[in-house]
């Protein structure tokens, strides 16, 4: 008898297990949600920053942050780092509050977390979506040693403005590219398993078209409309959330007139009904609050109830949801319904990442101690940079420099910069850990090349004061290294400009250096695309190496004396003044388009229509050759596939790495369809000498659009395919879609 009770007991037991492990995140989340107190429910909505601020202060609750979360009052903290701050937080939730609910902890992990990878757009410039995977995952394996379960990024606003500092933040122009770069970055931050202690949870930003602000002013209006937002602006937002994307974060921006943060057709139609997802949404930084001086809230309270109608989740620092959320749904104003479904998902998230399992699982001393810039890490961050590199001009192959050469002059600021190549959003990234450029060519040449450097200019100001030690240097030098560009805080938030020449005197530092008649190799460090005409035109080589992080100077030094082959190629085209901005790639023919023998077509009278450098443009060492453009068929259905298939040739000396782009062009649609479309690229290296052939399925998703009736679908009719080395320079055939 008592066997047959334990026997029992234990199938009980095993069959209870079961069905818990059987619950789904819902259900486990309903089950917590069944004993909340309204108060515990806001309490879950708010967001508050730690150690330092990435916004305005705003006016919080008195009570310090251990109150607010012995109070339950708090569901999650932004800006607080180490294992040891975070750990003593996590404590007090799940050991001092009533209901135990962990806390998760943000911070933006851009680039990295300590050990600083290139810039986001830098990375993209890689178009290698396994090395930019790989970036994220390492980035990830840091940050949550440090106990940070969740990062604020991918950024994948589309930007067609350079003018706008954040550019940097994100891939660039291309819708397509963008969405390669923006799933590589989430499957890297969330890995094959959220619940697991080294992968975080990512936040697709800044949803939606932040990117699209008016004039390139940070925080502008956005005004668009539908059809150009849904085919050239939400496609990486998408992306990311099918790569599993578990929250987004709401842009300060209005797009049409209604702000982010209050607006329907965001937050409930597409991403609730269309994308049917249950990732949560955070605000950012104050933009509940920011409702009011939009004008569409009249205070805190009407802030809070668009906010939370709107199925913003979780409110970044404005305190509407912490004053006012519990009394507007007393008052019947905002139906409970709202807020149950906020905390569904933001416990959901809480338990993806396993939290309510083990909520210390990213607080472990021993770990933070051994994986921050562990060697693993920093060997991945110069493997990016390397990747990153974009050669821009190589007149008569000077580069890579013989290693023979007696004396190099190297000048600029920004060359001896330990703190600029780290970029904007590079967190815990210390100067001391980087290697500057100078640095990186002088552990290169050590003692066989003399290295001769001058400041020469600064990258602010217009003082000319160094340019005759410069000068001095560079003549008794055989070449000119410049380095020149912009400051880690030139780019990123708030930091718009009206131009985009190099900044400072560094422009006139290089036309004083010119007059030397000695060559010149400028590197230029920004995080934007520049207008450089003269510099394209009156240099040698141009080396474009964005913010390149830690390990930038050591990779920079591997380029210059050819340790490595370039293969970097734009992700965003370069204009040439900065009167052409927008400029695209990916732009519409117009009724009008330009023909120098017709005054009345669509042209600048005082300038070309023409990039300096088209999106996807970048050299190599090396040359490559394409063979004409083989297609299996030159008719397909509307649902079908078609092979298009090109021969590449390494017809150089040297190995290196070529990104073969495909584009499209649909030529008669119910609506205008762009000149040129990217819509598949692969990444080859081929030894000197060798041939491979290149097979690109083109799928009847890349071929659709939105069309006059806002249906996405493919039309019949004729296109146009194109296979090549940039957006220009490419082989071109043609093929038919019948119904
Ligand atoms: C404001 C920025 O727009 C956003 O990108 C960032 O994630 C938040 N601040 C938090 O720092």
């Amino acid at each position: 008898m008592k066997n047959i009770k334990l026997i029992l007991i234990f199938f009980i037991t095993l069959s209870l297990t079961v069905i818990a492990q059987k619950k789904s995140f819902k259900e486990r989340a309903d089950s917590v949600l069944a004993l909340m107190t309204l108060e515990e429910k806001v309490g879950q909505l708010v967001q508050y920053s730690g150690d330092w601020a990435t916004g305005a202060e705003t006016s919080r609750p008195k009570e310090g942050s251990d109150e607010l979360i012995r109070k339950g009052k708090v569901g999650s903290f932004l800006n607080i780092t180490g294992v040891s701050k975070i750990k003593k937080l996590q404590k007090i939730a799940v050991e001092e509050s009533r209901l135990k609910i962990p806390l998760i902890f943000g911070l933006d992990v851009i680039h990295g977390y300590e050990a600083t990878f290139p810039i986001p757009l830098a990375e993209a410039s890689t178009w290698n979506p396994a090395l930019v995977e790989k970036s994220a995952r390492m980035q990830a394996i840091e940050a949550s040693a440090a106990g940070i379960n969740w990062t604020f990024n991918p950024m994948v606003d589309i930007a067609h403005n350079p003018r706008w500092g954040r550019i940097m933040e994100g891939s660039g122009e291309d819708p397509y590219l963008g969405s390669v770069m923006a799933a590589a970055r989430v499957r890297g931050y969330q890995g094959n398993d959220l619940s697991a202690n080294n992968t975080i949870l990512a936040c697709v930003k800044h949803y939606a078209a932040y990117g699209g602000a008016e004039g390139g002013r940070d925080y502008n209006t956005v005004d668009m409309s539908e059809r150009n937002f849904r085919d050239f602006y939400l496609p990486p937002y998408k992306a990311a959330i099918e790569a599993g994307a578990g929250s987004l974060m709401a842009c300060f921006n209005e797009i049409g007139g209604v702000p982010a943060s209050s607006s329907q057709f965001l937050m409930t139609h597409i991403l609730r009904n269309e994308w049917k997802t249950d990732a949560f949404v955070v605000s950012d930084w104050n933009s509940i609050g920011e409702l009011i001086p939009h004008g569409v809230a009249k205070d805190l309270k009407q802030a809070a109830e668009l906010g939370i109608k709107a199925t913003v989740d979780m409110d970044m620092e404005s305190n509407a949801y912490y004053y006012h959320l519990v009394d507007l749904v007393k008052e019947g104003k905002v139906d409970i319904k709202f807020v149950d479904d906020a905390v569904r998902r933001v416990l959901i998230a809480k338990f993806k990442l396993g939290l309510f399992d083990d909520p210390y699982k990213y607080c472990d001393e021993e770990r933070e101690k051994k994986t921050i810039m562990s060697k693993e890490i920093i060997k991945a961050t110069k493997e990016v940079a390397l990747e990153s590199i974009v050669l821009l001009k190589n007149e008569k192959n000077l580069l890579p420099l013989s290693k023979k050469l007696k004396s190099i002059a190297v000048v600029g600021q920004l060359a001896k910069s330990k703190d600029d190549p780290l970029g904007g959003w590079s967190q815990k990234g210390d100067s001391n850990s980087v290697v500057s450029i100078l640095e990186g060519i002088e552990k290169k040449v050590g003692k066989e090349i003399k290295i001769n450097y001058a400041v020469g200019a600064k990258f602010k100001g217009n003082d000319k004061s160094g340019f005759k030690e410069a000068i001095k240097v560079a003549k008794k030098s055989d070449v000119i290294i410049a380095v020149v560009g912009e400051g880690r805080y030139m780019n990123g938030e708030a930091a718009s400009r009206a131009t985009l020449d190099i900044p400072g005197v560094q422009e006139d530092l290089l036309k004083e250096l010119k007059k030397t008649g000695k060559p010149i190799v400028v590197v230029l460090m920004n995080g934007r695309p520049l207008t450089i005409p003269w510099v394209q035109e009156n240099v040698n080589s141009i080396l474009e190496i964005w913010s390149p992080g830690i390990s930038g100077g050591d990779a920079v030094a591997d380029i210059i004396f050819g340790d490595y082959n370039p293969s970097g190629k734009l992700p965003v085209t370069f204009p040439r003044y900065v009167g052409q901005v927008p400029i695209y790639y990916n732009h519409k023919n117009t009724g009008r388009p330009h023909n120098p023998n017709d005054h009345y077509t669509s042209y600048y009278m005082d300038l070309e229509n023409t990039p300096l450098y088209p999106f996807g443009f970048g050299l190599s060492y090396t040359t490559f050759e394409y063979s004409d453009i083989k297609l299996d068929k030159k008719e397909i259905k509307m649902n079908e596939t078609l092979k298009v298939s090109v021969e590449v040739k390494n017809s150089g000396e040297r190995e290196g790495s070529e990104v073969v782009q495909l584009y499209i062009r649909d030529l008669v649609g119910s609506v205008t369809r762009p000149v040129k479309e990217l819509k598949d690229f692969v990444k080859i290296n081929l030894k000197p000498g060798e041939t491979k052939k290149v097979d690109f399925i083109i799928t009847p998703d890349k071929l659709k659009f939105h069309d006059i009736n806002m249906n996405y679908v493919v039309e019949p009719g004729d296109f146009k395919v194109f296979v090549g080395t940039n957006s220009i320079d490419v082989k071109e055939a043609s093929f038919k879609v019948i119904e």
